[in-house]
């Protein structure tokens, strides 16, 4: 390889990188507009809040026995990771010192869905605000 071919190659490179860096960016903003729009299309938010504040947010509001506390995006976004189906099915069985449904026996599946799905449209906000 000569002198001019190497510094083509190099330029050839440099945009591909560039390229797939972009390509990954675009991904990732899709991504978070898919779920915030999947939230509210999919889930009933204005119940969600309903119930959260009726059986969720004595201990998310403050965090106490380490709950992750609404919008501490840190402490979200790896259980956000696992997905909505993951995150629901540990709040219908309860999770650690969580207890199931949040103590309150009578939430369908439904319910619990919606509430989650509230708790985790109020991060989205703040994800976005950033
Ligand atoms: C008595 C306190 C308490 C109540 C009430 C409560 N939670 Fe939790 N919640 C916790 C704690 C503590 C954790 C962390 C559990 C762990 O991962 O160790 C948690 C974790 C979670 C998670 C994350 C689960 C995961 O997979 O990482 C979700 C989602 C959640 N709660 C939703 C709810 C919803 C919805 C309600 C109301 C129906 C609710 N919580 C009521 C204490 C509570």
């Amino acid at each position: 390889m000569n002198k001019v071919e190497g510094v083509m190659m190099k330029s050839v490179m440099r945009t591909v990188v560039l390229l797939f860096a972009c390509i990954g960016f675009t991904r990732q903003a899709e991504a978070q507009e898919m779920t915030t729009a999947m939230l509210s299309s999919k889930y009933n938010i204005t119940s969600g809040q309903e119930i959260y504040s009726r059986a969720c947010a004595l201990c998310h509001d403050s965090g106490v026995m380490n709950a992750p506390k609404v919008c501490n995006v840190a402490e979200w976004q790896p259980r956000m990771a696992q997905g909505m189906d993951a995150l629901v099915k540990h709040v219908v069985n309860g999770i650690n010192s969580m207890p199931a449904k949040g103590g309150l026996e009578s939430l369908t599946l439904a319910e619990c869905s919606d509430a989650v799905a509230y708790m985790m449209s109020q991060c989205d906000v703040t994800v976005a605000k950033k």
